[in-house]
C-alpha cells in the first residue's frame, strides 16, 4: 500500500472535484481495510502544495463580490447548495492536508484513523451536493465560489495545535450552528433529497469536531498546556474576527467544545 502521506498529497494534487473525491474514497477504503486486518500502515513522508488543485469552474471572488441569492427561491437554493459544494470540496483537502503536512509529527494511529474517515465523510458529502445540484438542473462550477477558503489551512501550515483549533474546532463548529437552518430552507420548499443530505452532513459533522477536539485536547496533554487558554490564544492569533453567536451549544458540547471555550470570542463577549 502506498505511505499514507502519499496518499494524501495525491487527492490534494488532483484538480477535477468528482476525481478528487473519488480518489479520496479509494485511498480512504485500503487504509480502513487494512486496519480492521490489525495493521499499522506506513505514513510516510509528503511535500504537499502550499494551495490544493483546483478546476478552471468555479471562479473564486472575494467573498464581498459572490452575489447574493434570496433562499426562498429556487435560484437562491441552488446557490446555497453550490456554496455547501465548495465548503465540502475544501473540507476533503483539509482534512488530508493535516495528514500530509504534519506528516513528521509523530502521532497515534488513532490521529490517522480519525482524519481519514473524515475526508471519506467529506467526499461523500460533496458527491451529495453535486448530485443535487444536478438533479436541479446545474453543477459544481456553474456558480461562482469563495475564495480565502484556504486562508486557514495557509496561515496554520506550520502550528498544528493551531490548524486543529481553528479548522475543526472554529470552522467546523461552525457548520453546526448554521446547518439547522439550511434544512429548514429546503423542508419548507419540500425538497427532500437536499434535506436528506444536508441531515447526513449535519450529522457526521459532530464527529469531525470531535475529532479535533480530541487531538487538540491529546496535543495539550503532550505538552503540558491548559486546553482552553491556548486555544484562545491560538484562535486570537489565526482567526480573524470574533465569533459569531447563536452557537448550538448541544452539538458542541456532543462534540467536546465546552461554552467557555467560544463564549469569550464571540462578538457578544463583554468582560
Ligand atoms: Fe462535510
Ligand atoms: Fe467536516
Amino acid at each position: 500500500m502506498t505511505p499514507l502521506a502519499e496518499m494524501a498529497e495525491a487527492v490534494l494534487r488532483c484538480a477535477d472535484g468528482r476525481e478528487k473525491t473519488a480518489l479520496s474514497r479509494r485511498f480512504a477504503a485500503q487504509w480502513q481495510a487494512a486496519r480492521a486486518a490489525g495493521e499499522t500502515p506506513e505514513i510516510g513522508h509528503a511535500a504537499p502544495p502550499m494551495h490544493p488543485a483546483r478546476a478552471q469552474a468555479p471562479a473564486l471572488l472575494s467573498p464581498r463580490d459572490v452575489p447574493r441569492r434570496r433562499p426562498g427561491t429556487p435560484e437562491g437554493r441552488i446557490a446555497l447548495l453550490h456554496a455547501v459544494a465548495h465548503i465540502e470540496l475544501n473540507a476533503v483537502d483539509l482534512h488530508w492536508d493535516i495528514i500530509a503536512r504534519f506528516c513528521d509529527t509523530r502521532l497515534p494511529m488513532g490521529f490517522y484513523d480519525d482524519w481519514v474517515r473524515a475526508a471519506d465523510e467529506e467526499s461523500k458529502h460533496f458527491n451529495l451536493m453535486c448530485d443535487c445540484l444536478e438533479a436541479a438542473g446545474s453543477h459544481y462550477g456553474a456558480l461562482p465560489a469563495h475564495a480565502g477558503m484556504w486562508r486557514a489551512a495557509e496561515d496554520t501550515a506550520t502550528d498544528l495545535m493551531g490548524r486543529l483549533a481553528v479548522v475543526p474546532m472554529v470552522l467546523e463548529a461552525r457548520g453546526l450552528d448554521v446547518t439547522p437552518g439550511m434544512i429548514e430552507v429546503f423542508r419548507r420548499a419540500r425538497e427532500a433529497d437536499a434535506v436528506t443530505a444536508l441531515e447526513t452532513i449535519y450529522a457526521e459533522e459532530v464527529s469531525h469536531v470531535a475529532y479535533g477536539s480530541k487531538w487538540f485536547h491529546f496535543l495539550c496533554g503532550r505538552h503540558d498546556e491548559d486546553p482552553k487558554e491556548r486555544f484562545h490564544a491560538l484562535v486570537r492569533q489565526y482567526f480573524h474576527g470574533a465569533l459569531k453567536p447563536p452557537f448550538n451549544e448541544e452539538k458542541r458540547a456532543e462534540a467536546g467544545i465546552p461554552p467557555d471555550f467560544y463564549w469569550p470570542l464571540s462578538e457578544d463577549f463583554r468582560d
